[in-house]
Protein backbone atom coordinates (compact mmCIF):
# COMPACT_ATOMS: atom_id res chain seq x y z
CA UNK A 1 0.00 0.00 0.00
CA UNK A 2 1.34 3.34 -0.56
CA UNK A 3 2.71 5.12 2.59
CA UNK A 4 0.19 8.04 1.84
CA UNK A 5 -3.10 5.90 2.05
CA UNK A 6 -1.55 4.18 5.20
CA UNK A 7 -0.60 7.09 7.26
CA UNK A 8 -4.40 8.59 6.09
CA UNK A 9 -6.11 5.65 7.38
CA UNK A 10 -4.32 5.31 10.37
CA UNK A 11 -4.77 8.72 11.10
CA UNK A 12 -8.51 8.16 10.94
CA UNK A 13 -8.29 5.70 13.48
CA UNK A 14 -6.23 7.31 16.07
CA UNK A 15 -8.24 10.63 15.47
CA UNK A 16 -11.43 8.63 15.78
CA UNK A 17 -14.20 9.51 18.56
CA UNK A 18 -14.04 5.91 20.01
CA UNK A 19 -9.41 6.02 20.26
CA UNK A 20 -10.44 9.07 21.91
CA UNK A 21 -12.79 8.15 24.35
CA UNK A 22 -10.58 5.68 25.53
CA UNK A 23 -7.41 7.85 24.98
CA UNK A 24 -8.83 11.46 25.83
CA UNK A 25 -6.20 13.55 25.05
CA UNK A 26 -3.39 12.00 26.58
CA UNK A 27 -1.45 11.40 23.30
CA UNK A 28 -1.02 7.91 23.79
CA UNK A 29 -2.52 5.28 21.26
CA UNK A 30 -1.43 1.70 23.00
CA UNK A 31 -2.37 -1.03 24.61
CA UNK A 32 0.33 -0.19 27.81
CA UNK A 33 1.53 -2.20 30.35
CA UNK A 34 -1.51 -3.49 32.87
CA UNK A 35 0.95 -4.52 35.97
CA UNK A 36 0.17 -4.02 39.48
CA UNK A 37 -1.72 -0.91 40.56
CA UNK A 38 -2.21 0.18 36.86
CA UNK A 39 -6.18 1.08 37.22
CA UNK A 40 -7.10 2.82 33.94
CA UNK A 41 -5.60 3.18 30.15
CA UNK A 42 -3.34 6.66 30.77
CA UNK A 43 -1.71 4.58 33.48
CA UNK A 44 -1.14 1.54 31.62
CA UNK A 45 0.72 3.56 28.71
CA UNK A 46 2.86 5.24 31.05
CA UNK A 47 3.60 2.15 33.05
CA UNK A 48 4.65 0.55 29.30
CA UNK A 49 7.13 3.54 28.10
CA UNK A 50 8.50 3.31 32.18
CA UNK A 51 9.23 -0.42 31.57
CA UNK A 52 10.80 0.07 27.97
CA UNK A 53 12.90 3.14 29.57
CA UNK A 54 14.05 0.56 32.14
CA UNK A 55 15.88 -1.73 29.16
CA UNK A 56 17.63 1.45 28.23
CA UNK A 57 21.30 2.15 28.86
CA UNK A 58 21.01 5.26 31.45
CA UNK A 59 23.95 6.59 29.50
CA UNK A 60 21.76 6.67 25.86
CA UNK A 61 22.96 10.08 24.23
CA UNK A 62 20.92 9.32 20.95
CA UNK A 63 17.51 7.96 21.01
CA UNK A 64 15.17 7.30 18.33
CA UNK A 65 11.33 6.15 19.16
CA UNK A 66 10.27 4.84 15.22
CA UNK A 67 6.33 5.23 15.12
CA UNK A 68 6.16 7.79 18.11
CA UNK A 69 2.17 8.07 17.42
CA UNK A 70 0.81 11.44 18.75
CA UNK A 71 4.72 11.60 21.05
CA UNK A 72 3.15 11.49 24.92
CA UNK A 73 5.77 8.26 24.82
CA UNK A 74 8.47 10.01 23.05
CA UNK A 75 8.05 12.74 25.88
CA UNK A 76 8.13 10.26 28.67
CA UNK A 77 11.28 8.90 27.10
CA UNK A 78 12.68 12.32 27.44
CA UNK A 79 11.69 12.34 31.37
CA UNK A 80 13.95 9.35 31.77
CA UNK A 81 16.62 10.57 29.58
CA UNK A 82 17.21 14.71 30.20
CA UNK A 83 20.44 14.29 28.77
CA UNK A 84 19.67 12.73 25.43
CA UNK A 85 18.14 14.04 22.84
CA UNK A 86 14.81 11.85 21.68
CA UNK A 87 13.55 12.28 18.07
CA UNK A 88 10.05 10.64 17.01
CA UNK A 89 9.95 9.35 14.10
CA UNK A 90 6.74 8.74 12.24
CA UNK A 91 5.24 7.37 8.56
CA UNK A 92 2.55 10.16 9.19
CA UNK A 93 2.82 13.74 8.78
CA UNK A 94 -0.03 14.40 10.82
CA UNK A 95 0.87 12.50 13.87
CA UNK A 96 4.94 14.38 13.42
CA UNK A 97 2.96 17.55 13.70
CA UNK A 98 0.49 16.31 17.01
CA UNK A 99 3.75 14.94 18.38
CA UNK A 100 6.15 18.53 18.25
CA UNK A 101 2.90 20.40 19.35
CA UNK A 102 2.56 18.27 22.09
CA UNK A 103 6.20 19.16 23.38
CA UNK A 104 8.28 16.36 21.62
CA UNK A 105 11.21 18.08 20.49
CA UNK A 106 12.07 16.50 17.76
CA UNK A 107 9.97 14.11 15.25
CA UNK A 108 10.67 13.37 11.34
CA UNK A 109 8.58 12.18 9.05
CA UNK A 110 10.15 9.01 8.05
CA UNK A 111 9.35 4.99 7.01
CA UNK A 112 10.81 2.70 9.48
CA UNK A 113 12.18 0.75 6.53
CA UNK A 114 14.17 4.01 5.45
CA UNK A 115 15.85 6.16 8.61
CA UNK A 116 16.82 9.05 7.13
CA UNK A 117 20.36 8.97 9.88
CA UNK A 118 23.47 8.03 9.42
CA UNK A 119 25.48 4.89 10.11
CA UNK A 120 26.43 3.75 14.05
CA UNK A 121 24.76 7.83 15.38
CA UNK A 122 22.06 6.35 17.44
CA UNK A 123 22.31 4.92 20.88
CA UNK A 124 18.99 3.24 21.29
CA UNK A 125 16.19 2.58 18.90
CA UNK A 126 13.00 2.32 20.37
CA UNK A 127 9.30 0.81 18.59
CA UNK A 128 6.58 0.76 21.12
CA UNK A 129 3.90 -1.08 19.62
CA UNK A 130 4.60 -0.52 16.06
CA UNK A 131 7.08 -2.92 14.12
CA UNK A 132 4.10 -4.93 13.58
CA UNK A 133 2.83 -2.19 11.16
CA UNK A 134 6.65 -2.09 9.11
CA UNK A 135 6.92 -3.35 5.66
CA UNK A 136 8.95 -5.15 6.91
CA UNK A 137 9.87 -5.43 10.52
CA UNK A 138 12.69 -7.30 9.74
CA UNK A 139 13.91 -4.78 6.43
CA UNK A 140 13.22 -2.48 10.24
CA UNK A 141 15.38 -4.32 12.06
CA UNK A 142 17.95 -4.19 9.45
CA UNK A 143 17.96 -0.26 9.01
CA UNK A 144 17.70 -0.12 13.03
CA UNK A 145 21.27 -2.23 13.12
CA UNK A 146 22.39 -0.44 10.65
CA UNK A 147 22.42 3.51 12.06
CA UNK A 148 23.15 2.11 16.04
CA UNK A 149 26.60 2.69 17.67
CA UNK A 150 28.57 -0.49 18.44
CA UNK A 151 27.12 -1.38 21.88
CA UNK A 152 23.77 0.41 20.94
CA UNK A 153 20.40 -1.30 21.64
CA UNK A 154 17.38 -2.23 20.24
CA UNK A 155 14.13 -2.08 22.67
CA UNK A 156 10.32 -3.42 21.57
CA UNK A 157 7.08 -3.99 22.23
CA UNK A 158 5.86 -5.71 19.70
CA UNK A 159 2.92 -7.65 18.49
CA UNK A 160 2.63 -10.98 16.78
CA UNK A 161 -0.84 -11.44 15.14
CA UNK A 162 -2.41 -14.87 14.25
CA UNK A 163 -5.16 -13.70 12.58
CA UNK A 164 -4.46 -10.11 10.47
CA UNK A 165 -8.47 -10.26 9.44
CA UNK A 166 -9.73 -9.12 12.54
CA UNK A 167 -7.79 -6.29 12.90
CA UNK A 168 -6.72 -5.13 9.52
CA UNK A 169 -4.45 -6.80 7.12
CA UNK A 170 -3.82 -3.74 5.03
CA UNK A 171 -1.48 -2.94 8.40
CA UNK A 172 -0.15 -5.62 9.50
CA UNK A 173 1.99 -7.38 6.59
CA UNK A 174 1.78 -11.08 6.09
CA UNK A 175 5.60 -11.01 5.84
CA UNK A 176 5.46 -9.95 9.81
CA UNK A 177 4.11 -13.03 10.84
CA UNK A 178 6.59 -14.64 13.49
CA UNK A 179 5.45 -18.09 15.75
CA UNK A 180 6.14 -17.07 19.11
CA UNK A 181 8.77 -15.10 20.87
CA UNK A 182 11.88 -17.85 20.26
CA UNK A 183 11.06 -17.13 16.83
CA UNK A 184 10.82 -13.66 17.37
CA UNK A 185 14.82 -13.99 19.70
CA UNK A 186 15.70 -15.69 16.42
CA UNK A 187 15.10 -12.88 14.10
CA UNK A 188 16.71 -10.31 15.70
CA UNK A 189 19.76 -12.98 16.08
CA UNK A 190 19.87 -13.93 12.68
CA UNK A 191 19.96 -9.54 11.62
CA UNK A 192 22.75 -9.45 13.79
CA UNK A 193 21.66 -8.24 17.38
CA UNK A 194 23.50 -9.85 20.26
CA UNK A 195 22.45 -10.16 23.81
CA UNK A 196 18.83 -10.66 22.82
CA UNK A 197 16.06 -11.55 25.02
CA UNK A 198 12.40 -11.96 24.30
CA UNK A 199 9.52 -12.35 26.46
CA UNK A 200 6.09 -12.79 26.22
CA UNK A 201 3.97 -10.48 28.26
CA UNK A 202 0.43 -10.81 26.45
CA UNK A 203 -1.39 -11.54 30.22
CA UNK A 204 0.19 -7.94 31.40
CA UNK A 205 -0.79 -6.05 27.96
CA UNK A 206 -3.35 -7.20 25.54
CA UNK A 207 -5.68 -9.64 27.74
CA UNK A 208 -6.25 -6.82 30.23
CA UNK A 209 -6.10 -4.26 27.74
CA UNK A 210 -9.13 -6.43 25.90
CA UNK A 211 -11.30 -6.21 29.57
CA UNK A 212 -10.96 -2.37 29.78
CA UNK A 213 -11.86 -1.92 26.34
CA UNK A 214 -14.84 -4.22 27.27
CA UNK A 215 -15.46 -2.45 30.43
CA UNK A 216 -15.49 1.44 28.70
CA UNK A 217 -17.46 0.42 25.63
CA UNK A 218 -19.93 -2.53 26.85
CA UNK A 219 -21.48 -2.03 23.40
CA UNK A 220 -18.38 -3.01 21.24
CA UNK A 221 -17.91 -6.30 23.45
CA UNK A 222 -18.71 -8.58 20.75
CA UNK A 223 -15.96 -6.81 17.83
CA UNK A 224 -13.49 -7.27 21.21
CA UNK A 225 -14.02 -10.70 21.75
CA UNK A 226 -13.92 -10.86 18.12
CA UNK A 227 -10.44 -9.67 17.82
CA UNK A 228 -9.00 -10.64 20.96
CA UNK A 229 -8.00 -14.24 19.87
CA UNK A 230 -6.26 -12.42 16.33
CA UNK A 231 -2.88 -11.81 18.87
CA UNK A 232 -1.25 -14.73 19.72
CA UNK A 233 1.58 -13.13 21.67
CA UNK A 234 2.65 -9.45 23.34
CA UNK A 235 6.28 -9.49 23.34
CA UNK A 236 8.69 -6.95 24.98
CA UNK A 237 12.30 -7.45 23.09
CA UNK A 238 15.91 -6.68 23.52
CA UNK A 239 18.93 -6.67 21.36
CA UNK A 240 22.13 -5.05 21.66
CA UNK A 241 24.28 -4.30 18.49
CA UNK A 242 27.93 -5.64 18.70
C1 LIG B 1 0.02 1.55 17.84
S1 LIG B 1 0.70 3.07 17.30
C2 LIG B 1 1.87 3.38 18.63
C3 LIG B 1 2.13 4.85 18.79
C4 LIG B 1 3.07 5.23 19.93
N1 LIG B 1 4.32 4.49 19.87
C5 LIG B 1 2.41 5.03 21.26
O1 LIG B 1 2.86 4.11 21.98
O2 LIG B 1 1.49 5.79 21.62
C6 LIG B 1 1.75 2.63 15.90
C7 LIG B 1 2.48 3.82 15.28
O3 LIG B 1 3.36 3.34 14.24
C8 LIG B 1 3.33 4.29 13.18
N2 LIG B 1 3.83 3.63 11.96
C9 LIG B 1 3.22 2.65 11.27
N3 LIG B 1 3.97 2.29 10.20
C10 LIG B 1 5.10 3.04 10.24
C11 LIG B 1 6.26 3.10 9.43
N4 LIG B 1 6.43 2.31 8.37
N5 LIG B 1 7.23 3.98 9.76
C12 LIG B 1 7.08 4.80 10.85
N6 LIG B 1 6.00 4.78 11.65
C13 LIG B 1 5.01 3.91 11.36
C14 LIG B 1 1.87 4.69 13.12
O4 LIG B 1 1.67 5.86 12.37
C15 LIG B 1 1.58 4.85 14.62
O5 LIG B 1 1.96 6.11 15.07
Amino acid sequence: MPTDDFATRYDAIISHPRTLALYGDSGYYNVGLWSDGVRDQRQACDRLVDELAGLIPADARFILDVGCGLGAGTRRLADHFPEAEIVGGNISPWQVDQAMRRGVKRAIVMDAVCIPLGDETADCVVAMESAQHFDTRERFLYEALRVLRPGGCIVLADMLFRDREPIGTWMLPAENDVDGPEAYAGLLREVGYRDVVARDVTSLTWTPYCEAMRAATPEHRDQIDGYEPALAYYVFAFGRKG
